[in-house]
């Protein structure tokens, strides 16, 4: 297939992101079975909100989510609850009360229902409807980031520099090598690595690199016919790797990587690591935490 040129987007400001929340959460059962992987609590708030606020901080405020079964909480969270903020206002809650309601409208969102379980490619798919002919960007929330400059950000900028998607990565080590989606790398130009192509969780030992694709990406809307076209790949599921594949071999497809301290939340063991990191550097709970700590080792 030829190269067409995409249109110059950066006189076009990226304002649409697609949360994919209809997973099931299974690495993370029991705790997921009746409560989103989304809705876990790292230190004060649910995970979802720290990528959403995120998103809004990189001016992307355009909120499509996709869910599923299960996920009620989720559209709970983000809409206002009249009752409890009259509660939390007679009683004098201050703080509280600004703080709900702040989230409460923190956002415009539109909710997408993923029918079936087939995949994060499938359910980046269910929201072309409402992305349309625009370049967006698509954030995994149990992909937690912390940095100065927000990740989707840094991918923003990178993107209307080129025009073209843009990938947030970062190295992990070989026994994680197995766990994403991971690609191969050109030079690195300008801090941006052009992708040649990229695999989802392969074997260590057949990884192209060992850069991972963390969940933050902006896409231009071509990704969406090689969504549609695309077969079932690994685990049965419509792959967003196998689509992104598929573009980079027609349009340039640039991979960043991020600075920020992350934190795969969406399994036990990255979510205590996400608490106890933040829960330390937490102004209210930060001193109270490590004497805790202290006294436990
Ligand atoms: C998904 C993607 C994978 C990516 C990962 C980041 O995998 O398919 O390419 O590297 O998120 O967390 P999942 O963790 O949903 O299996």
């Amino acid at each position: 297939m030829p190269i067409e040129p995409v249109a110059k987007v950066s006189d076009k400001v990226i304002r649409k992101i697609v949360f994919p929340a209809a997973g099931m959460g299974t690495r993370f059962l029991p705790a997921t079975k009746a409560t989103p992987k989304e809705m876990l609590t790292v230190v004060d708030r649910p995970l979802i909100q720290y990528g959403v606020e995120e998103a809004l901080a990189s001016g992307m405020d355009d909120i499509i989510m996709v869910t599923g079964r299960g996920k009620r909480a989720i559209e709970d969270h983000f809409d206002i609850s009249a009752e409890l903020e009259a509660n939390l206002h007679a009683a004098g809650k201050d703080e509280l009360y600004r703080e709900v309601s702040r989230v409460a409208r923190m956002a415009s969102v539109a909710y997408v229902r993923q029918k079936v379980a087939m995949g994060l490619g499938h359910a980046v798919l269910c929201a072309a409807p409402w992305v349309g002919d625009e370049c967006f960007g698509v954030s995994l929330a149990d992909e937690l980031m912390i940095s100065d400059v927000p990740v989707m950000q840094q991918l923003r900028e990178k993107h209307e520099e080129s025009g073209f998607s843009v990938v947030a990565l970062a190295r992990v080590p070989e026994e994680d090598v197995s766990k994403y989606g991971i690609v191969d790398v050109d030079q690195e130009q300008g801090g941006l690595f052009r992708l040649h192509g990229m695999v989802e969780k392969p074997e260590a030992k057949n990884a192209p690199s060992n850069m991972a694709m963390i969940g933050r990406y902006i896409f231009t809307p071509r990704l969406f016919d090689f969504l549609k076209e695309g077969e079932i790949g690994v685990g049965g599921e419509l792959q967003l790797t196998d689509a992104m594949n598929t573009l980079a071999k027609v349009e340039p497809v640039y991979g960043l990587l991020v600075n920020a301290e992350r934190f795969d939340a969406g399994n036990p063991l990255g979510f205590l690591i996400a608490n106890a990191t933040l829960g330390l550097k937490n102004k209210k709970y930060g001193d109270l935490l490590k004497a805790a700590l202290e006294k436990l080792l």
